[in-house]
């Protein structure tokens, strides 16, 4: 197990190196992870949570630890905002350590984390949380802006989303953001949603999911994310992706898109929550809590099972998805 883990990551490693190396390279970075051998896929997710341990980030590490045993996960994958309050201040930033290696400790959680940059890690040194020099330090943290991981049964594309958000860009406040590589806005943003475009129009898997930071359905503290609907919703509903998950708010939530079979899941629930802020959401909300936990997602070529735990591991939440029939022509059954 260790052994794979260490094999996939140093993988993960070696095709970034080539990809970032290849000039004139417009194609997302695109990474390989095999499914188990019976084709089966599970995995954890969890957001907001580099706070050093405290916010009950560390109850909720010793959780992921357990689920992930028992679930036998595959990876992780963090919706970003991986350190408070402001990113990472270089590669050798302590806050690395001690809000990560030494908090996920689990034997269950070394495996690839595959994670999204949040806007709190825009707030500093960005261009050091995805150096992959971190990788020397600790060889599971694998930060890219935008990459797929092919996974046979599932693509994810993950969305550097927080550039979208106009606010950051014309109100930082007194908040800095470290644009380096991303501006202008405008030209950013058509690159990534032209090249995330083709390479879902390409996709051949059974299912298709999109990870970023931002919510795009939220009935918590952020609510919707408006540039998103207008630029990144059309580009998912068109390729029928079949689900959303992000985190930004620090809760978990399900949504159901009232016009798509899109499905929206929170996962922000790593550290700091209870906002008790909830504002009513045009799609069907089937699941909102408040407080701190995770989510587990178990995927084979038929179904996708969702779970969301709290802070005790306790069992919140259960939703399933199923697809019948050839891949190309798949109908959706709804089996909750
Ligand atoms: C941590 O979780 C416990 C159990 O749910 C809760 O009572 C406590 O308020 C939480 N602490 C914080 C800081 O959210």
């Amino acid at each position: 197990m260790e052994n794979r883990s260490a094999a996939a990551a140093a993988l993960a490693f070696l095709a970034v190196a080539a990809l970032c190396c290849a000039p004139g390279a417009a194609e997302l970075a695109r990474l390989q992870h095999p499914p188990k051998h019976d084709g089966s896929l599970s995995l954890l997710v969890v957001g907001d949570w580099g706070r050093k341990g405290t916010h009950n980030q560390s109850r909720v590490a010793e959780q992921m630890g357990r689920i992930g045993d028992k679930l036998d996960i595959d990876f992780v994958i963090s919706t970003g905002d991986n350190f408070y309050k402001n990113g990472l201040k270089s590669v050798h930033d302590q806050a690395f350590e001690e809000s990560f290696t030494d908090i996920y400790t689990a034997q269950s959680l070394r495996k690839p984390w595959y994670l999204v940059l949040g806007n709190h890690d825009y707030r500093g040194n960005a261009l050091a949380q995805l150096s992959p020099v971190l990788r020397k330090i600790d060889d599971r943290f694998i930060c890219m802006r935008s990459f797929i991981v092919n996974t046979e049964i599932v693509d994810f594309f993950f969305v550097d989303t927080t550039p979208f958000q106009l606010n950051y860009w014309t109100d930082p406040g007194k908040d800095h953001y470290d644009w380096r590589g991303v501006a202008p806005r405008g030209k950013y943003i058509a690159n990534l949603l032209k090249d995330l475009d083709e390479a879902m129009k390409k996709s051949t898997a059974r299912w298709k999911i999109v990870v970023g930071h931002h919510t795009m359905r939220s009935v918590s503290e952020h609510g919707d994310t408006k540039e998103l609907l207008k630029l990144l919703l059309p580009v998912l509903k068109e390729n029928s992706i079949d689900f959303y998950i992000n985190g930004h708010d620090h809760c978990l939530e399900h949504i159901s898109s009232r016009d798509s079979p899109l499905q929206y899941f929170t996962s922000g629930g790593g550290s700091k929550a209870w906002r008790g802020v909830f504002q009513p959401n045009k799609d069907k909300l089937r699941f909102f809590y408040d407080g701190q936990g995770f989510m587990s997602l178990q995927l084979n070529q038929d179904s996708a099972q969702f779970i969301f735990y709290d802070v005790s591991g306790n069992i919140l939440y259960r939703w399933s998805s199923g697809k019948t029939g050839h891949p190309r022509s798949s109908t959706y059954l709804d089996e909750e």
